[in-house]
């Protein structure tokens, strides 16, 4: 086990890679103009907003353009609110004349031997047929859609149709168990779901539709009318309820084509994406039409340094925002080939990334740190017999790049021909918000550098008084920008407790930074109770509710402890009822009892007995105490004499030893 040490965090704070100047030369952005159009971002908000915000479709043009507030009072956000406009359509019907029979997606299959490219005329006419199907099942403008599907691209169809339509689609990960399903079922109350009948990942199937058919046996949902069904594998067992569910292909045998665009607000919500936070269950994420396009074309655009007919790769599964802002939303209104693929990284094997590179001549590359630090672990294999000659930019997202993964990556799989976009930006902030620009910004390795344009961020001490210059801090961003979650479905008053009451009339990321002396940011994590395991994140208390609701268990503490390639592993504390017996078996029952509950990607990797835990005399646990016992760091546990007992820290550290 090792985290990113200091000493290494310091070496790469000197490490030093300079924009190319031939890269520079043909760039969007180069320094002087990073500079000119981020102050002007700055100082003048809503004139730089009105200009860039014309650079997407509007059907009727916006004369309003910022008008927000963070007064965590009435904290309301608003963006070009008196502009209309269809995403779906400036994702589709404006490229039809220009570039029509141009591939908009790429699919590739989770065997090697299985793509499809569909190209946006067929893309649009896909889109409406689905479009028509969902009106011919009940679903009017501002219904939520849930989709619970595999990577293919009837994923997307299904995403661009709700916007069509004006639905809000809630799309929910396919690794996500029938309960999680559930929960988010009932939280956003909607009458259809989307799935298919299952997926397939890694060569391995996902029984999608008979999550979805257990969650739907909850007491709680009486919402759902209709479960729409694509066959991606025929699998003849699937269940089938005659009343409600329907399959895809007939619905779309009799669909019409024709299906207009329907005129959205700017404000009108366009998708809800659930995300964990540090209490209570997941927040439904609330992002609006106008804002949320503008930004994430414009990132799009300028940090990937897109240029037209380039193939881009974003290896984000749709349930999570990156796959919404950057496989989906950002490069389809910017007129890009978006290369889709349904698998892992790593299968049939680590060549996979650097074959389908070649195959499809792919020229941007965006992907998360725990994917290059899975293939950096095979050395030069992941590389072996490719020549990825076709990489021009290479990006990163979802947690802090260690340097020497960051190295592995321009090296190897770049051979220090690209640049690397280290893109910090979270499910609330709709699209990236810290990153370089490749034609403007030296990079140094495990720093996301300088904020995108109109973004201010700063730095805050833990009383929220701003921090100037090279400093560490809490990271908040001082005023709002078009992409800006605007509430938390169904209640607007934990959205602003949970961003706008800890340092008032700021956004409060929930992360730490530190800042050096050219303004670069470093991001060091979450300083709350949120877990980030392979760049997916996850609340504490999330996991230690599965946990007590298994019979065996009294009492469950989760910390994370530095993982080498998840970045972060889930360590768990658990003390058990009386009679229960700490044995193998149990260990593994509960990790199992956890993947059921929320999903694999929340299984524990480590479970440690504890019959006492840390407790302050108000009971409160010490989370402190417990991270370090996890990361055997058993000196400098600090202060244990607050403790009720500080006789269990010596108890814990013991078991500790005794499994590691
Ligand atoms: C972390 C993913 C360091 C951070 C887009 C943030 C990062 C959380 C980076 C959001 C990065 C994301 N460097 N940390 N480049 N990108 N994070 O909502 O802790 O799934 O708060 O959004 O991931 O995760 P989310």
């Amino acid at each position: 086990m090792s985290g990113v040490s200091s000493e290494q965090a310091f070496k790469s704070e000197e490490q030093v890679v300079p924009v190319k100047p031939e890269f520079a030369k043909s760039a969007w952005i180069d320094e002087a103009k990073y500079k000119e159009m981020y102050q002007q971002s700055i100082i003048n908000p809503d004139g730089f907003w009105r200009e860039h915000g014309q650079r997407i479709d509007w059907m009727t043009p916006y004369s309003k353009v910022k008008n927000t507030s963070f007064d965590d009072h009435n904290v309301d956000i608003r963006w070009f609110e008196d502009g209309t406009l269809n995403a779906s359509s400036n994702c589709l019907d404006r490229h039809l004349e220009t570039r029509g029979d141009q591939t908009a997606i790429i699919w590739e299959g989770d065997e090697p031997d299985q793509d499809r490219t569909v190209t946006y005329k067929e893309l649009h006419r896909e889109v409406c047929k689905f479009a028509n199907a969902l009106k011919s099942q009940g679903v009017r403008k501002g219904d939520v859609v849930t989709i619970y599907m595999p990577m293919v691209v009837e994923s997307v169809v299904a995403m661009l149709a709700c916007a069509r339509i004006g639905a809000i689609h809630a799309v929910v990960f396919g690794g996500f168990s029938p309960e999680a399903l559930a929960g988010r079922i009932i939280d956003c109350d909607s009458k259809i779901i989307i799935t298919a009948d299952e997926g397939v990942r890694g060569g391995k199937t996902v029984p999608l539709k008979a999550n979805v058919d257990e969650a739907l046996t909850h007491p709680d949902i009486r919402s759902v009318e209709r479960v729409i069904v694509y066959e991606r594998t025929g699998n003849t067992a699937v269940a089938w309820h005659t009343h409600r569910d329907v399959r895809w292909d007939d619905l779309m045998k009799t669909a019409s084509e024709h299906c207009p665009a329907e005129e959205m607000n700017a404000e009108d919500p366009l998708f809800i994406l659930y995300t964990s936070g540090s209490t209570g269950k997941p927040k439904g994420v609330v992002h609006s039409t106008g804002g949320y396009m503008v930004y994430a074309s414009m990132t799009h655009e300028y940090v990937f340094d897109y240029k037209d007919n380039e193939v881009y790769w974003c290896t984000a599964d749709i349930g999570w925002i990156t796959g919404h802002s950057y496989l989906v939303y950002g490069p389809l209104a910017n007129g890009a080939v978006s290369l889709m693929c349904e698998g892992v990284p790593n299968y049939p094997d680590s060549t996979r990334v650097s074959q389908i590179v070649d195959k499809h001549h792919v020229n941007i590359l965006y992907t998360a740190p725990t994917a290059i630090r899975a293939l950096m672990a095979e050395g030069d294999a992941p590389v072996a017999g490719t020549n990825r000659s076709s990489l021009r930019l290479l990006g990163t997202v979802g947690e802090p790049i260690n340097p020497e993964a960051w190295n592995w990556y321009y090296q190897t799989i770049g051979e220090e021909r690209c640049p690397i976009v280290d893109t910090w930006w979270q499910t609330e902030t709709g699209g990236i918000m810290i990153t370089p620009l490749p034609g403007a910004t030296d990079l140094k390795p495990g720093s996301a550098t300088r904020p995108f344009f109109g973004v201010n961020t700063a730095l805050v001490d833990n009383s929220g008084n701003l921090i100037e210059g090279a400093a560490d801090g809490n990271l908040v961003i001082i005023d709002s920008w078009p992409a800006q979650s605007r509430t938390v479905y169904g209640d607007h008053h934990r959205f602003i407790q949970t961003y706008f009451k800890t340092f008032k009339g700021m956004y409060c990321t929930g992360d730490g930074a530190r800042r050096d002396e050219d303004g670069y940011y470093w991001i060091t994590g979450r300083v709350d109770d949120v877990l980030n395991v392979s760049g997916h994140r996850m609340g504490t208390a999330e996991i230690e509710s599965a946990m007590v609701a298994h019979k065996d268990v009294a009492e469950a503490a989760v910390v994370g402890f530095p993982h080498d390639v998840k970045g972060q592993g889930i360590y768990v504390y658990v003390t058990l009822n009386q009679g229960a017996e700490a044995s193998e078996e149990l260990r593994m029952e509960l990790k199992k009892w956890v993947r059921k509950t929320i999903g694999p990607i929340a299984s524990p990797d480590v479970i440690q007995w504890a019959p006492g835990l840390p407790k302050t005399r108000s009971g409160k646990i010490m989370r402190r105490i417990l991270r370090k016992i996890a990361a055997a760091e058993y000196d400098g546990l600090g202060d244990t004499s607050t403790l009720a007992d500080p006789s269990v820290v010596d108890d814990l550290i013991e078991e500790h030893k005794g499994i590691s």
